[in-house]
């Protein structure tokens, strides 16, 4: 399978007054495409870091002495060596600040495009002044108001004859998706696919008013100058600049693309699952529940078809059932959505529940992946086999908890940094950083224990 997204050696660290902090020590992880990747981790390993420096979202006294994150067949970080040399503990507020603007630049048309990520904290990532449906709508008319555009002109395109055909194909193709996109190519109504397809999946209306709604998309009235400005828009990929200095071209491209926005918000909630999604569009973040406002904001990572997801901790600040109903939301999703999903949590148990492959973090560095039924029947490292024992069961399983700390990342120890944890270090272990060896050919392991294998 193909790489969505590959992470080499990454390097990061934090400067601060009392010290370097090495969150990442060579972090080295590739994610497939369509895949689901867990990662895990105690508090404080890396995890958030890693998704951040993706983002190229890290605060300015994080530099990166080292790494690549390749997407696309690019290296978003292209860090010059001169910089790799001179960073460390001689950190250059300057450059690097330089730096990150470098790579975030490199980042800009992809973050929220083409990789989103869902952050740690759900109330801190959503506006508090903002409706839920500003908050989405907006999301899709900054990164991507070309895609509202033709939605917009499909609509006007579209015939009441053309529907029906529309209805009979959908009623026998296997593939809904393809059905749909090679009918819009066809007929030139691109941008028409996610509003057939939003309504056509959904389980909880009758055929019949399935039926309805996708006839009523044809033939939409629109006044000429709005659709010239959309037009404009729709063949310019963006917004043109020279809309924005004119007031009243700003106006109406904010206002009809906007309303688009909110359209496209609907659907999703609605396919999301959450019921009454019009009333939630007009709620404001604090009038959510927990689960609500996590949903809310899974919809926002979701909305601009992104090709990667990372979730940080989806389900770690909400209650056990929720917690649930986001996991079945996440399986869900996989299934209706073509993206590669990195998802962040402490919790075993709940990358157990969506992962396909699991990857073990520890101070910063994968120290363990594979396929998740493997992790968990035969793990590796002696990390993952503390943490693997450390899940509680039913059958009220004594639970072993992993004795030590994590290790204060200004002051790593020397070799494996679980050396002071491991019952089975060895001469080897308090000397050289364990390498990647792969024990099969899906899963790899960095213990020296497995170095003869
Ligand atoms: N802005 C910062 N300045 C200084 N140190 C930081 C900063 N952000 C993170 N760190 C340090 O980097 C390390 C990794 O932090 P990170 O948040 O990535 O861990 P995590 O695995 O996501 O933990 P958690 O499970 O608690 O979310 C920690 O030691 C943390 O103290
Ligand atoms: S390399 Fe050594 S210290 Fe590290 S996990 Fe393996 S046995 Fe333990
Ligand atoms: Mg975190």
């Amino acid at each position: 399978m193909a790489d969505a997204l590959v992470i080499r050696d990454l390097h990061v660290q934090f400067h601060t007054r009392r010290g370097v902090y090495k969150a990442l020590n060579g972090v080295n992880l590739r994610l497939r495409r369509g895949e689901v990747l867990g990662i895990a981790g105690e508090s404080g390993c890396g995890k958030t870091t890693m998704g951040l420096a993706v983002m190229a979202l890290l605060p300015r006294n994080a530099s990166f002495p080292q790494g690549q994150i390749i997407f696309d067949n690019k290296d978003l970080m292209n860090l010059p060596r001169e910089y790799w040399e001179r960073v460390g503990d001689r950190f250059n507020p300057k450059q690097n600040e330089r730096i990150l603007r470098r790579v975030s630049k490199a980042m800009g048309r992809i973050r929220g495009v083409r990789i989103s990520m869902v952050f740690q904290e759900p109330m801190t990532s959503l506006n508090p002044v903002l409706s839920v449906g500003f908050q989405i709508a907006e999301a899709i008319y900054v990164h991507d108001p070309a895609s509202l555009a033709h939605r917009v002109l499909a609509r006007t395109r579209a015939t009441a004859s053309q529907m029906p055909e529309l209805l009979a194909i959908l009623g026998t193709a296997r593939d809904d998706e393809a059905a749909v996109k090679e009918f819009a190519a066809k007929h030139d109504l691109l941008g028409i696919e996610d509003q057939v397809l939003s309504v056509w999946r959904r389980d909880d209306v009758h055929i019949s008013r399935k039926e309805k709604a996708i006839r009523l998309l044809a033939g939409q009235q629109i006044r000429p100058v709005e659709r010239n400005i959309v037009e404009t828009v729709a063949r310019a990929g963006s917004i043109p600049p020279r809309f924005s200095r004119v007031p009243v071209l700003s106006r109406v491209v904010r206002r009809v693309l906007l309303k688009e926005g909110y359209r496209k918000a609907r659907e999703l909630l609605t396919s999301l699952g959450i019921p009454h999604a019009e009333r939630v569009l007009k709620m404001y973040p604090h009038e959510l529940s927990g689960g609500m406002r996590q949903r809310v904001v899974i919809a926002i990572a979701l909305v601009n078809n992104p090709e990667v997801i990372i979730m940080d901790e989806p389900t770690s600040a909400v209650d056990v059932t929720v917690q649930a109903q986001i996991l079945e939301l996440v399986k869900r999703i996989r299934t209706s959505v073509s993206a590669a999903f990195l998802v962040i949590s402490h919790d075993l148990a709940v990358l157990a529940e969506v992962s396909d492959r699991i990857a073990i973090m520890y101070a910063g560095r994968i120290v363990e992946v594979a396929p998740t039924d493997k992790i968990l029947r035969n793990p590796l490292h002696p990390y993952t086999q503390l943490l693997i024992s450390a899940i509680p069961t039913l059958e009220g399983k004594p639970v072993e908890g992993i004795k030590g700390e994590v290790p204060d990342m200004r002051a790593l120890p020397a070799g494996c940094a679980f050396h002071p944890r491991c019952p089975f270090a060895f001469e080897k272990c308090l000397e050289i950083i364990p390498i990647d060896l792969p024990h099969d050919r899906d899963q790899l392991v960095a213990c020296w224990l497995y170095e003869a294998k």
